[in-house]
Parts: C-alpha cells; structure tokens; sequence
C-alpha cells in the first residue's frame, strides 16, 4: 500500500513502521491515524509477520502529539469526535493487537505521541527524549487514553502530577518512573527494538497471542475511563481557554488562561 506519512520495512519477521512527517515533528494528523490504522491491521493478518516496531523518523521526534494546528477550530463535537475516533482507530487498536508492538521512542513524545507509545506494550527510549502529556497548556486534555494509560504504568499520583503541571520527564527519568522499559543512545535504539523483537520472534506466537489477550483482560475496567475521556476531550472544545492555549501555540506566544 501506498502512503504519504508513514514507512513501512520489513526485516526477518520484524515489520518496522516509522511515522514520517520530520518538518512538524510526526504531529497525528487524521491521515496519519488512518495511514497508521491500515499498516498495523496488515501486519496483524501477514503472517509472516511475528512483532511490529513503531518509531518517528528525524533525531528529534518520536511524535509531537496530535496536529494541533488541524484541531484548533474543531467545535465541542468534532473534538469529541476526534478523540473517539483515535480511540477506535489507532490507540485501542494497537493495545488490542495479538503481536506485540515495541515502541522505540527516539525523540519528544508529547500529548498523542506519548500516548501512542504507551498504547505499545514495550517501550524502548532514546537519551535524547523528553516525554509528558502537555494538554493542559493548550487548554485541552489527553484524549487519546493518556489519562487511563499514564496512571496504570505509574501510579494516579504521578500520573496525575505529570498531567496538571503539564510536566515533562527526561528520558532516565521516564525509565525510573516505570513509563519506559529501557534507554538506550539514539544512534542504537532501533537495532536494540529489532534485536528484542528477533528474541520475541523465536517464542511461540500463539502462546503470545493468548499473553496479549490476558494481560489486556485485567485493564478492561478502564472501559468508563476512555468514555469519561472522550466526553471531557469533546467539553474542551466549547471554552475560551482551549482557543486561547490553541491560537497561542500556533502564534509562538505564551498563553494566558481565564477558566472559562
Ligand atoms: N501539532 C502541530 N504542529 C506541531 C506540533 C503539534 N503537536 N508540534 C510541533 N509542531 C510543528 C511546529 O508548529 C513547527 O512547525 P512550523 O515550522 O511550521 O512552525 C514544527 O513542528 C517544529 O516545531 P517547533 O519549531 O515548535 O520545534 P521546537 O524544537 O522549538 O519545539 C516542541 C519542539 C517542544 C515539541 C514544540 O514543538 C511543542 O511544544 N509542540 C507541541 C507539543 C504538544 O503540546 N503536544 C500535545 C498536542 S495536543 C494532543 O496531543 C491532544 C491529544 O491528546 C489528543
């Protein structure tokens, strides 16, 4: 298949797909999910395939989050429309996979971008990245599973820490937190994520499988987080502080936020 904003490889039994918009930091714009959609549901049905790698190409992102500058005029239904969708789509997509999906994240990992990486079930990350789920700067919250996914790897406290102060976590500090399984220098990270996913491959692949599906099992409670998330994403859209934090991003100033 052809696509404009991702590449797809394959090496052995390894399918590698790097998101590939570099000049706006691999920002998820909806033809970017949809691109992502169709590579991972064909390597979910190739059978020779046994582990997928997902990465951001450049040295500087792994993804910068979603396209802000395609959401920022959305109105309160097409925002809680893009939050389902990327849901559906993409980020429960791939939790939902029966081949494990490694992250390697070489680069800033911010808001959608962290949350794909943490949609993965392996993270690997880069010494150069900085990870953390900026929403709230913009007025907006997570929307694609950042509020589940972030308090089930390291705990609500941190989680919720990380989430209102907008915080950003070095990358050995992600590690230490739990976010990240292993850092590994940038020049390194994908021969690590495919020599990983060359050890997962001579396992068995049908016991994997019934691994995924069990370990996913024990999260299914989070059903009524991701709807809550949904809701409140959509809510973001009618305010004044999401305009403001949306137009101030795109216009390089800093915003200044009323609560309304
Ligand atoms: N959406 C759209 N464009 C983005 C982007 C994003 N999330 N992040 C970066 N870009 C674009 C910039 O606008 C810029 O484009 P132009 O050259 O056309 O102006 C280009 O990528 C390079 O970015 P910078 O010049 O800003 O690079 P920098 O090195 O100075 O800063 C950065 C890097 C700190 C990551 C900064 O780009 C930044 O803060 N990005 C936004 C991070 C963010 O807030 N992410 C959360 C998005 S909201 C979200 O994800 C919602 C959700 O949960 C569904």
């Amino acid at each position: 298949m052809a696509y404009q904003y991702i590449l797809v490889e394959h090496m052995d039994q390894t399918c590698v797909i790097t998101i590939n918009r570099p000049e706006q930091l691999n920002a998820l714009n909806k033809q970017t999910i949809q691109e992502l959609h169709d590579a991972f549901e064909e390597a979910g049905k190739n059978e020779h395939v046994r582990v997928i790698v997902l990465t951001g190409s450049g040295d500087k992102a792994f993804v910068a989050g979603a396209d802000i500058k395609e959401f920022a005029n959305f109105t309160v239904e097409e925002g809680k429309e893009l939050s389902r969708a990327g849901h559906d789509m993409l980020f429960n997509f791939i939790e939902k996979m029966e081949k494990p999906v490694i992250a390697a994240v070489n680069g800033y990992a911010f808001g959608g971008g962290l949350e794909l990486a943490m949609s993965c079930h392996i993270r690997l990350v880069s010494e150069n990245a900085v990870v953390g789920l900026p929403e709230v700067s913009l007025g907006v919250i997570p929307g694609y599973g950042g509020t589940q996914r972030l308090a089930r790897l390291i705990g609500r406290g941190k989680a919720t820490e990380l989430v209102v102060s907008a915080g950003r976590l070095a990358a050995n500090e992600a590690v230490q937190w739990g976010l990240m399984n292993h850092m590994y220098s940038l020049e390194n990270l994908k021969s690590e994520a495919i020599n990983l996913a060359g050890k997962i491959s001579k396992q068995s692949p049908a016991a994997i499988a019934s691994a995924l599906r069990a370990i996913h099992a024990g999260f299914v409670h989070e059903q009524t987080g991701l709807e809550t998330e949904i809701e409140e994403f959509g809510i973001c859209f009618g305010t004044e502080d999401f305009k403001e934090g949306t137009t101030a991003f795109i216009e390089k100033r800093k915003p200044v936020f009323i609560g309304k």
